[in-house]
């Protein structure tokens, strides 16, 4: 059996917390806790939650303490989502083939469901069962540096700060590591961090591992961004050249972005190798990032 005929019963694992920690609709402030919802539920592709739980297959975690770390960090992706399509950001009224949540309900309520989806991230977190109080700690404090000025957050804002300019392929490559790469490094270290015994040769080829498919990741959103379909991407194609984003395919082509992305997956699948077989679903992941056509 492939990761890729575990992928439903993940994604069932992941959707059951997700679904358990986010308020009901029906709670007040309904419409808040509605658009939560809908930023949540609204289709994306849970890598982040799957790449926790083959980093979890990879070092044999039990997958029952893996729910809580997939479910707070996708809860921190779709918060930096629904941030990322205002209009102060990208302005973009379409995600996942459905309508922005700020075109959806509105600006107001956007921003304020973002807001609720992050604290609501690290609650989940400071409650994993079964873990000692200490490596939750340790838990909240790996996704808060991946959230907060020196990763996700901070590389959005030098994201918006590049938009009409033209940078080195160092501070792109920075940029996007902040960006998109933290939270999948975060992904995969979350399971690292259930593991006390780990020897530091394993945790620092899923580190080196990480940080290549968290670039890699961005340069495939952004080839999509150039030449995917909207009906298939579910974004509208041409965002970036229409905001003049520094980007990997925008200054350098398509050609170069792709080798780029065959290099950093080939580098990835050296960092796996002394895990052996141990590390199939990871390869699995890993290829289907660079290669996803959404
Ligand atoms: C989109 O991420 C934003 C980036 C960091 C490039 P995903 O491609 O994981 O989005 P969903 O969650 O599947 O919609
Ligand atoms: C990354 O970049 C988004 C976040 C880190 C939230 P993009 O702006 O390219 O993401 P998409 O294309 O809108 O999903
Ligand atoms: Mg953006
Ligand atoms: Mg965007
Ligand atoms: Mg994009």
């Amino acid at each position: 059996m492939s990761f890729h005929d575990r992928i439903d019963h993940y994604l069932e694992r992941v959707t059951r917390k997700l679904d358990a920690v986010l308020p009901s609709e029906n709670e007040r402030p309904e419409r808040l806790h509605e658009a939560m919802r809908y930023a949540v539920f609204n289709g994306g592709k849970r890598v982040r939650p799957l790449l926790v739980y083959a980093s979890g297959e990879c070092l044999a975690v039990d997958e029952r303490v893996l729910d809580a770390p997939a479910a707070a960090i996708e809860l921190i992706h779709a918060f930096s989502l629904v941030h990322d399509d205002l209009p102060a950001m990208d302005d973009d009224d379409l995600r996942r083939g459905k309508p922005t949540v700020h075109r959806q309900f509105d600006e107001a309520t956007a921003i304020l469901a973002a807001d609720a989806l992050q604290p609501l991230a690290f609650a989940v977190l400071a409650d994993i069962d079964g873990v000692p109080a200490e490596i939750r700690a340790r838990m909240v404090r790996l996704v808060a540096d991946a959230c907060g000025s020196i990763g996700m957050t901070g590389g959005q804002s030098i994201d918006l700060a590049a938009e009409g300019q033209i940078l080195a392929i160092d501070e792109l490559e920075n940029m996007y590591a902040q960006k998109t790469g933290a939270l999948i490094h975060a992904s995969v270290m979350s399971a690292c961090l259930l593991r006390s015994d780990l020897p530091a040769t394993e945790l620092a080829a899923l580190d080196a591992f990480s940080r290549a498919v968290g670039i890699a990741f961005q340069i495939r959103d952004d080839i999509l961004d150039i030449e995917g379909e909207t009906e298939v991407i579910g974004k509208p194609v041409g965002s970036d050249e229409g905001l003049a984003k520094a980007t990997y395919p925008g200054q350098l082509g398509l050609e170069v972005a792709r080798k780029r992305c065959a290099d950093l997956l080939e580098g990835a699948f050296a960092e796996l190798e002394i895990f052996g077989t141990r590390a199939d679903s990871l390869r699995w992941l890993a290829r289907y990032i660079v290669e996803r056509a959404y």
